[in-house]
């Protein structure tokens, strides 16, 4: 089971500042990922909060039955350290996604207290960001030709003849609106 985990104002999205944050709504982010999640036989446990308290409960309650996690925190990025260490004490990865390429915009925006904490992010792509997380969690956990990622983020070398396929991929994160 994966968790996606969306904190502060991000129950927003469509309406919130479209110019920054385009026209997907929290609910199309939510079915992509579920959808993506599904395609490797994974279920996703769906969660926004605007309180800090709430995720990391949440994020608790969940921590024995997760493998994997997607967090966009929002402006905790930027100020929580209660959420940095609720990530570094569970055992699962978390891959940290925003929106918004937070380092192209106000200068406060840049200081990431959740990075350090996570095996990885991914900035800037739009709401594709969280399709691209979805599937690199889900293939950690599934994938019989990449199979587990080395703990230490190390390359893990593929054979393009093991992953050859004749099928058309489909279209990046679906047709959901960036
Ligand atoms: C955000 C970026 C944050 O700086 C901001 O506070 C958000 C959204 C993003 O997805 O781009 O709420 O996390």
């Amino acid at each position: 089971m994966i968790l996606l985990v969306n904190g502060p104002n991000l129950n927003l999205l469509g309406e919130r500042e479209p110019d920054v944050y385009g026209a997907t709504t929290l609910h199309d982010i939510e079915r992509m990922v579920t959808e993506a999640c599904a395609a490797y036989g994974r279920e996703v446990r769906a969660f926004q909060s605007n309180h800090e308290g709430a995720v990391i409960d949440f994020i608790q309650e969940n921590r024995k039955d997760a493998r994997g996690l997607i967090v966009n925190p929002g402006a905790l990025t930027h100020t929580s350290y209660a959420l940095h260490d609720c990530l570094k004490s569970i055992s699962f990865p978390v891959v940290e996604v925003h929106i918004s390429n937070v380092h192209a915009r106000e200068e406060w925006r840049r200081q990431d207290l959740i990075a350090p904490a996570t095996r990885g992010q991914v900035v800037g792509l739009g709401p594709a960001g969280y399709y691209y997380a979805a599937v690199w969690l889900c293939t950690q956990v599934t994938d019989p030709v990449l199979g587990e990622y080395d703990a230490d983020g190390g390359p893990v070398e593929v054979d393009p003849d093991d992953v050859a396929t004749d099928e058309t991929p489909p279209p990046i994160g679906g047709d959901y609106e960036g």
